[in-house]
């Protein structure tokens, strides 16, 4: 298995993917969430191979991107075995990417330490300056307000509600990205959100002061 030329081609096949997406989930959130989780395995002692490959290959059958998230699935493990992924990184690679997803919150835990790094990446690219943008970019590309104070902010949502994106940016704070430092898995993960969490909260302050001037 040679690890680099995978790499590669997973690069390739991510890019022909999601090439297009203007919900934030564009190559550059793969590369960064890609190179979070090269440091977080790195401080956590974990398989650093394992990690940049699931990180680069995460979003490929997210239900939100994808209508068939099954079929997607099938596709990425058959994508690996063509690609010469031995078959027990193959199996922990697809049952990774399969629980990972936010899902409101609700999805089953992830399991093995390089799933929970992945995750731990990925949520650290939804929160901090980086985090702000993405929500409002994927708030423009869905045709939501940035804020509306009637809206209510409700902190559970269902999962059609959260699929068709009924709420507003700011309330999506609320609704998801105030909750991420806290679900962190790992000791790592959790230093790095600290900083971004309070930029979020930092932010929101302002956001709100101004409107209310
Ligand atoms: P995950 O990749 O963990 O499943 P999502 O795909 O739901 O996360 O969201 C990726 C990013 O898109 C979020 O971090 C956020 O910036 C933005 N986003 C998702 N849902 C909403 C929403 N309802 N309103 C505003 N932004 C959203
Ligand atoms: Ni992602």
């Amino acid at each position: 298995m040679n690890e680099l030329k995978i790499l590669i081609e997973a690069e390739q096949y991510v890019r022909s993917i999601l090439e297009n997406d203007s919900s934030g989930h564009d190559w550059w959130h793969i590369h960064r969430v890609r190179s979070l989780a090269r440091q977080i395995a790195a401080h956590e002692g974990a398989d650093i191979f394992i990690c940049e490959l699931t990180a680069l290959l995460h979003d490929v059958a997210d239900d939100k991107l994808f209508e068939n998230e099954e079929e997607r699935l099938a596709e990425l493990d058959d994508w690996l075995y063509k690609n010469d992924v031995e078959k027990d990184i193959r199996e922990q690679i697809v049952a990774i990417i399969k629980t990972m997803s936010y899902k409101g919150g609700n999805n089953t835990p992830v399991e093995s330490l390089e799933g929970k790094i992945v995750q731990d990446a990925d949520r650290l690219d939804a929160i901090g300056a980086i985090g702000i943008a993405r929500t409002f970019a994927y708030s423009g590309a869905k045709g939501q307000l940035m804020y509306d104070p009637s809206i209510a902010v409700r902190e559970e949502m269902s999962k059609e509600e959260y699929r068709k994106g009924q709420s507003t940016a700011i309330n999506h704070f609320y609704e998801k990205l105030l909750k991420l430092k806290s679900l962190m898995n790992t000791e790592y993960g959790k230093q790095l959100a600290e900083e971004r969490h309070q930029y979020l909260e930092g932010f929101l302050n302002k956001f709100l002061e101004e409107w209310n001037a």
